[in-house]
């Protein structure tokens, strides 16, 4: 069942959002060479510990033990903070949800350390480009996978591919809800999208095969091929107004 949001509940998962994003942006600054995963998460804890009124949202969801997930390379989704010392040309996707109020806010974003190659560049560019892509298909009236299709259309167009194993979701009180947004898929098809629905859209892109294997911890998902992966999420909300981003500043 699709639980659709008025307009309080929406201005609830707005400010769970905004923090969501705002923490993702102050944590770049620290994602740099020599930095160990774990402080990521440390500063995180702190920032929203400071905030006060917002809770993390994956701590403790299906026993993930942290806040933060932090996935370096070809690591897709679920990475653990950690002892890993970040290097120069590494990718990290930071992705961090947050509860404000009973609602939840969910946000991803893939930095480059250094002067990450051309091609890596590419590959953060195409997957944001792929968020964006399926956030113009998100509008009352419109299929589900019209947003999905966008997706798959943009990112293999660029020569990349979708992972088809993690998908985005909808957002509420709880962190994932119904429906589920795969990243690929066919025009046309699909629930058909109603003012209310407040989405999490998260392309996940790896820059060869799409396969991805489970790591020993049960929970990271990485490339089976060994290839990068980025990934970037926004929560959206179709409102009467039209649609909006609402984990921005
Ligand atoms: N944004 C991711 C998702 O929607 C992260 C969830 S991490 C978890 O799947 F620990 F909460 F599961
Ligand atoms: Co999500």
């Amino acid at each position: 069942m699709i639980i659709l949001k008025s307009r309080e509940e929406i201005e609830k998962i707005r400010v769970a959002s905004k923090y969501a994003i705002e923490i993702l942006i102050y944590l770049g600054q620290f994602v740099r060479e020599g930095l160990k995963t774990i402080e990521l998460e440390r500063l995180c804890e702190e920032k929203i510990r400071k905030i006060g009124h917002v809770k993390p949202a994956f701590k403790g969801y299906n026993g993930y033990p942290y806040c933060l997930c932090v996935s370096v390379n070809d690591e897709v989704v679920h990475g653990m903070p950690g002892e890993r010392i970040l290097k120069d040309n590494d990718i990290v996707s930071l992705d961090f949800g947050t509860r404000y109020d009973g609602f939840c806010g969910d946000a991803a974003i893939t930095y480059g350390i250094g002067s990450i190659p051309k091609r890596t560049e590419k590959l953060l560019a195409v997957t944001e480009g792929a968020l964006y892509k399926g956030i113009d298909e998100t509008k009352a009236g419109k299929r589900l996978h019209d947003i999905s299709h966008a997706i798959q259309s943009h990112v293999e167009g660029a020569g990349f591919s979708v992972v088809r194993e993690f998908v985005g979701h909808g957002i509420g009180r709880n962190l994932h809800e119904e429906p589920q947004i795969p990243n690929y898929g066919e025009k046309g098809t699909g629930i058909r999208l109603k003012t209310g629905m407040v989405l999490a859209i998260e392309p996940m892109v790896n820059m060869e095969k799409g396969d991805v294997v489970i790591r020993e911890n049960g929970w990271t998902a990485a490339t089976k091929d060994g290839s990068l992966s980025a990934h970037f999420e926004h929560t959206v909300a179709i409102t009467e107004k039209g649609t909006e981003i609402l984990s921005v500043l």
